[in-house]
């Protein structure tokens, strides 16, 4: 596994993902809540034929490693800045390539990809406009950005969860589904497509919704 030193000490702190790693695997609730957004990027992905993939915020790697097996592109890299978690996905997949590395400041050369994919991490990110601009550099010309997780029906509760998250320490930025959309087209992107899927828990205010976007050429 290569593991690049984090930036800085001021950057993000992984201890809360660490700790989460011990058990983030529970059955049940990656059957119920974080298989069908992977199953919503599994779908995108092979629609588009992506060749060189990056999973950002994998975590222990359960899509990183799906993405290997069904669709057997020819690059592929799981990204996360939790020792932990990657140490769980390097026992996953051993073969695969695990980079330790902050979203907002990737340790990667420009254009290297055609998707980069993420599953309900990009909340977690404190800088998701950073985030965005780093990915829109690390993607081809065309290349696709595919983001999976939680996007409130409405700004007052976009709110509400930020507050609340941050009294355990780690606040969940959530935006909603227009406000989503609003910062990937600032960061460059032309939004391809965005959509609910369906899954546990609350579907009904608090709505996983897949974004598609693209690097225009
Ligand atoms: C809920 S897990 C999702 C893992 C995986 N994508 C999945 O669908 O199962 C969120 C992941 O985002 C990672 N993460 C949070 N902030 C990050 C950052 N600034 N840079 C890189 N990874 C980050 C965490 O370490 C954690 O593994």
């Amino acid at each position: 596994m290569y593991a690049p030193p984090m930036a800085d000490a001021s950057g993000p702190n992984p201890w809360f993902f660490d700790l989460w790693s011990h058990f983030y695997d529970a059955p049940l609730v990656q059957r119920v809540t974080y298989r069908p957004p992977q199953d919503a990027v599994l779908r995108e992905l092979r629609a588009a034929g992506s060749q060189r993939v990056l999973d950002m915020g994998c975590g222990t790697g359960l899509l990183t490693a799906r993405v290997r097996k069904e669709l057997a592109p020819k690059r592929l890299l799981g990204c996360d800045f939790s020792r932990g978690m990657l140490h769980e996905a390097a026992h996953r997949d051993p073969e695969l390539a695990w980079v330790r590395a902050d979203a907002q400041r990737l340790p990667l050369p420009d254009a290297g990809f055609d998707a980069v994919i993420s599953t309900e991490a990009f909340h977690w990110f404190p800088d998701p406009d950073r985030a965005l601009r780093e990915f829109f550099r690390v993607l081809v010309p065309n290349g696709r950005l595919m983001l999976a997780f939680v996007n409130p029906r409405a700004a007052w509760l976009s709110h509400v969860t930020q507050t609340t998250s941050r009294v355990f320490g780690e606040p969940a930025r959530w935006p909603t589904r227009a406000r989503l959309r609003g910062q990937i087209e600032a960061a460059g992107f032309r939004i391809e497509s965005q959509r609910h899927v369906l899954r546990l828990p609350a579907p009904l205010l608090l709505p996983c919704v897949l974004t598609v976007a693209s690097r225009p050429v």
